[in-house]
């Protein structure tokens, strides 16, 4: 593994200080004791837009956008591993995950329309997602956002070794719900154990 390389965390909360941010705090906690590098994407405080479906991604592999996700491409490129921890908004992730997610399909394009992937589709990379719901826990509860995710990892070629979901939180906040607590540091710990094998 290149000690350079980063772990991206994405925060799909608007709110701060609440369940996602106290999460990232847990994960950010662990990897500095394990001295690995990161970066978290407060992405609700940064300048992303929506996709337009142009398809100037189609023709060129690259997106006609110029805003904070334009250095992303690179970034998703060069990291070891994504982390996406987000709330459930009507049975799926945050609005702004989803426009970040939309906006990988330049990715997409570069690698099944045009055969000439704008991503390193040989590097390894491990991925990781975090949903928090505020119901209590009902069937199929974050299978939207679990659906999204799947194709997303595909889509910046990221082996997602990982899924771990929060119910209940309007409720019972992180901080008070010692059960996610204890499965949050054993996720995360296997995490760290496999990214240290790439
Ligand atoms: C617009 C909106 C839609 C929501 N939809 C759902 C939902 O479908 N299922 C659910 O369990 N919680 C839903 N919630 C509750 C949030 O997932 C919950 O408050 C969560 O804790 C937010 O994450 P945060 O505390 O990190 O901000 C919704 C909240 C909002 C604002």
């Amino acid at each position: 593994m290149n000690k350079e390389s980063k772990i991206l965390i994405i925060n799909g909360s608007p709110r701060r200080s609440k369940n996602c941010s106290k999460i990232i705090e847990k994960i950010t906690s662990k990897l500095d004791e394990n001295q690995l590098n990161y970066e978290v994407l407060n992405i609700y405080k940064m300048n992303i837009d929506y996709c337009i479906a142009c398809g100037y991604c189609e023709r060129t592999g690259k997106c006609i956008i110029k805003d904070d996700m334009t250095p992303l491409y690179e970034e998703f490129d060069k990291s070891i591993g994504t982390i996406v921890v987000s709330p459930m908004f009507f049975q799926s992730i945050s609005t702004k995950v989803k426009t970040l997610v939309d906006r990988t399909q330049a990715f997409y394009s570069s690698k099944y329309i045009l055969k000439q992937p704008s991503i390193d589709t040989k590097k390894e990379r491990r991925g990781m997602f975090i949903a928090v719901g505020g119901q209590p826990e009902y069937e199929n509860q974050f299978l939207g956002g679990q659906l999204v995710m799947d194709l997303f990892f595909k889509c910046i070629n990221t082996k997602l070794i990982s899924n771990i979901y929060m119910s209940n939180s309007d409720e019972v906040p992180y901080n008070d719900n010692k059960e996610f607590q204890e499965k949050l540091n054993k996720k995360i710990d296997n995490y760290i154990k496999e990214i240290k094998l790439i």
